[in-house]
């Protein structure tokens, strides 16, 4: 069953009910200002840090669903009647519904009693505000008398005191209102220096800053007092709950249309131009105003609009494919680089299931984003590789997040992962060869930040190798530490008070329990930074990573294969975890795909083994899930892995993550069947038809989808912010399609299925427009090049000249 459809057109997907299985979100913002935006409005917006600049407030796992957000109520002002053409929160039974996710805004269309109203919700490019560009028509044969409400409420900044310091925050809200515009200033009196905004367009008949005035007392969001009354109170708050309400009156002739635009922005002044007149307490305006002044005017609404529209057709235009699969079309084209935008600017901080107070950006999350993002924006990217870089720790380590507004690394949901350092490596190496750009690994960056502690990226990168070496356990395989990837594989955590944190509690000194997932990942990162030194005429210790990395290979082979899988980990007793001797967890994903992607076991025939494995004992017709058997009990010495019921999160769950691994691992096996196979049993695309399981959006990936073990198999969870998003257009686009960057140029590799005759794709790289096109002569994967009309050898295209704009390649598969 489906709650909506695709309109690859104009590269939207547009919801033609309200009442889908979850709110079915969308994100607003590219660079500073952001917001989350539902398909009935619910949602909020933050500048830069959704922890310590929550603009709007939002209430999370409310009931209803998604409370909170964007709303407009009309009003009949000659039947008193009102309703929500958003549906939420008043939920009248419209006549007509639609909601349009588009690239970077949300159109959400209705009609009631012969009034349409649609209004366009986006965020222009390099300013601080959104616009809810409203139009309202009358299709009734007599004309209407309307009133027209917007309303939002504020956060009082940081969205996690606002949540709970309740005995401070009913009294210091504070607002000013000139010229109809609402000004929301709380703490703007002491030591902020930002304000938000919210303008309307029209002349207002009244407004509304406090919360209780706008509902009236006992009264919820589907039933305010003042649209029910039709009017505002001109209320001012003082302390409580600050919002922002604008009445506009609206008479409509027959088939007319008018549009109303509502701007809510965030401003910061200098420090000491903050008030004006300067000696007094009332905010300087200046720059808001400006702001306001623009966007009251609707061609500039349209013109930022436009500019919008032409930004993401750019974006896009980058890399475009056309094979004989939709899915893969429209995921590659569209949805799927857009999401890797998402998930490159808000990690994993601000969506339906992360409540932007919990994590900042992390560490190993925005390193593996860069996968699918760096083609994009290659600037934003270095800039994001720099910000990593300057968080990492003296020893190599690194703190597990950081909050994008003061880039600063933080504990706060634990340290001391064993894996982090290596993603600094991958997410490097990304950039490099998409860019070629050498010369940032003489960027010289800090070390936690600390000025004078500066060395070149290119040392970050050593010593982020070098911090495994310098943690090897019993069998010589690395030290898990917190956990690795698998944040929930906490070995040496034996947590066994309630609510104790899984991710800062530890009681162990780690010593012992080893994880055959880092070895994997010390192997790829070993050989991508032993190809980065020889780069820089470095040769000698470009041999001594490969020597480490042979090493390393060599001691997954003794201690990390367990007959017919790669073993998962060691634990705090060495004994092994994902072995056929464990009665639960006997085989886990990450190292069946993580070693067969890094190359290990190709030669020996264990890659083929451990994939074969795979298939019998974790895939599943709704993606593979992380390991079976699930865990049926708590297990002390395994940690928050056992703590999920079976087949949810990381015990037993589809967990999306790790499944382009393993789509990876087939196609380095040569096995474009079964690897687009896998691709396609996650693709949401693919996953439309069965929206009424799936439940999630079925425009971008979630991170989990229920495993069979749970009473939900193939029910999706924690959709939008998933290293899903970069894995998986990395996966499709550099290993199934093959059009791989590397330190020397643009290979071309494919590994498609075999029923594919044929595909297209055009790919932007270093400035260079490649126009491929892949035929099928036979059944392998043997790759024979012609560029420009001639026939290369290798699979190589060799850099062209300067200046070159098109380069025109063709492969012969056979
Ligand atoms: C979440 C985390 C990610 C981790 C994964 C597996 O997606 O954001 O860092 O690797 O869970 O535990
Ligand atoms: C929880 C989640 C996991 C996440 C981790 C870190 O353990 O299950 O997915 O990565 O928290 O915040």
């Amino acid at each position: 069953m489906k709650y909506g459809y695709f309109d690859d057109q104009k590269r939207e997907y547009v919801i033609t009910r309200p009442d889908t299985p979850l709110p079915w979100i969308n994100y607003l913002g590219c660079e500073a200002y952001f917001g989350i935006i539902s398909n009935t409005a619910g949602g909020y917006s933050f500048f830069r840090d959704a922890r310590l600049r929550r603009i709007t407030r939002y209430r999370y796992n409310n009931a209803p669903y998604d409370v909170g957000g964007r709303y407009i109520y009309l009003r009949d002002d000659s039947s008193g009647e009102f309703w929500s053409p958003s549906w939420q929160p008043t939920q009248n039974k419209l006549e007509e519904y639609s909601c349009r996710h588009g690239m970077g805004y949300t159109t959400i269309s209705s009609k009631y009693k012969g009034i349409e109203a649609s209004t366009r919700y986006f965020v222009p490019l390099d300013e601080n505000v959104e616009i809810w560009q409203l139009n309202v028509t009358n299709h009734r044969p007599q004309a209407a008398e309307l009133s027209v409400f917007s309303i939002i409420e504020f956060c009082l900044w940081d969205a996690q005191d606002d949540s709970t310091n309740f005995q401070r925050n009913f009294s210091i809200g504070e607002v000013e209102i000139e010229d109809g515009v609402i000004y929301h200033k709380t703490e703007y009196r002491e030591r902020r220096d930002h304000f938000a905004f919210f303008a309307c367009s029209e002349k207002i008949a009244g407004y509304d800053t406090q919360r209780e005035a706008f509902l009236g007392p006992y009264r919820g969001w589907d039933n305010p007092a003042a649209v029910e009354r039709g009017h505002c109170s001109n209320s001012v708050a003082h302390g409580w709950a600050p919002v922002g309400s604008h009445h506009v009156k609206l008479s409509l002739e027959p088939g007319e249309t008018r549009q109303i635009n509502f701007v809510l922005g965030y401003q910061e002044n200098p420090r000491d131009q903050k008030f004006d007149p300067p000696d007094s307490q009332i905010i300087n305006k200046k720059a808001a105003k400006a702001v306001i002044a623009k966007y009251r005017v609707a061609a500039n609404v349209n013109a930022a609009f436009e500019k919008l529209r032409l930004y993401w057709n750019d974006l896009l235009g980058l890399c475009q494919v056309d094979t004989p699969d939709v899915h893969t079309n429209r995921m590659v084209n569209i949805w799927n680089a857009y999401q890797c935008m998402a998930t490159f600017n808000i990690s994993r901080s601000a969506s339906f299931y992360e409540s932007g107070i919990g994590r900042g950006l992390g560490f190993r999350d925005s390193n593996q984003d860069l996968l699918g993002f760096v083609h994009m924006v290659p600037g934003r990217a270095r800039e994001r590789i720099l910000d990593l870089a300057a968080t990492q720790l003296a020893s190599g380590g690194a703190y597990h997040q950081y909050q994008p507004l003061t880039k600063r690394g933080n504990d706060d949901v634990g340290s001391g992962f064993n894996d982090d350092p290596h993603w600094l490596i991958i997410g490097v190496g990304a950039y490099l060869k998409e860019t070629g750009d050498w010369g940032i690994l003489d960027e010289l960056v800090p070390y936690d930040n600390a000025p004078g502690s500066e060395t070149p990226l290119y040392e970050h990168l050593q010593r982020s190798f070098r911090y495994t070496l310098e943690r090897l356990g019993p069998h010589g395989l690395p030290l898990i530490g917190r956990a690795d990837w698998n944040d929930c594989l906490n070995l040496n955590c034996f947590s066994d008070s309630p609510g104790q944190s899984f991710q800062t509690t530890t009681n162990k000194d780690g010593k012992v329990a080893e994880s055959v997932f880092i070895a994997g990942l010390f192997v790829l990162a070993g050989s991508e930074l032993a190809e980065i030194a020889r780069h820089r005429g470095l040769a000698a210790e470009a041999a001594t990573y490969l020597a480490e990395v042979a090493k390393m290979d060599a001691t997954i082979h003794k201690h990390g294969w367990d007959g017919e899988w790669f073993l998962r980990a060691y634990d705090d007793f060495s004994r092994k975890i994902g072995s056929k001797e464990n009665v639960e967890g006997k085989i886990y994903i990450e190292t069946q795909g993580f070693c067969t992607l890094a190359g290990i076991g190709l030669d020996d025939g264990l890659a083929a083994k451990a994939l074969e494995s795979t298939r019998k004992l974790l895939a599943t017709e709704h993606g593979i899930v992380l390991q079976q058997p699930a865990y049926s009990k708590y297990y002390l010495e395994y940690g928050e892995i056992s703590s999920y019921p079976p087949g949810y999160k990381e015990n037993a769950g589809i967990f999306c993550h790790n499944n382009p691994w393993v789509v990876i691992g087939e196609t380095r096996v040569g096995n474009g069947d079964a690897a687009h196979d896998y691709y396609t049993r996650i693709n949401p695309s693919a996953r439309e038809e069965i929206s009424d399981i799936h439940r999630c959006e079925p425009y971008v990936y979630a991170q989990m989808i229920a495993g069979r073990d749970a009473p939900t198999f193939g029910e999706a969870k924690n959709s939008w912010l998933t290293g899903t998003a970069a894995w998986n257009y990395y996966a499709i686009t550099q290993w199934i399609l093959g059009i791989r960057t590397s330190y020397e140029g643009l290979l071309i590799a494919p590994v498609i299925p075999k029923s594919w005759r044929s595909f297209k794709a055009r790919r932007k790289f270093r400035g260079v427009t490649y126009q491929i096109e892949v035929q099928r002569a036979g059944d392998g994967n043997k790759v024979c090049l012609e560029v420009n009309g001639a026939p290369i050898q290798g699979n190589l295209v060799p850099l062209p000249p300067a200046g070159t704009k098109i380069v025109v390649v063709k492969a012969t598969l056979r």
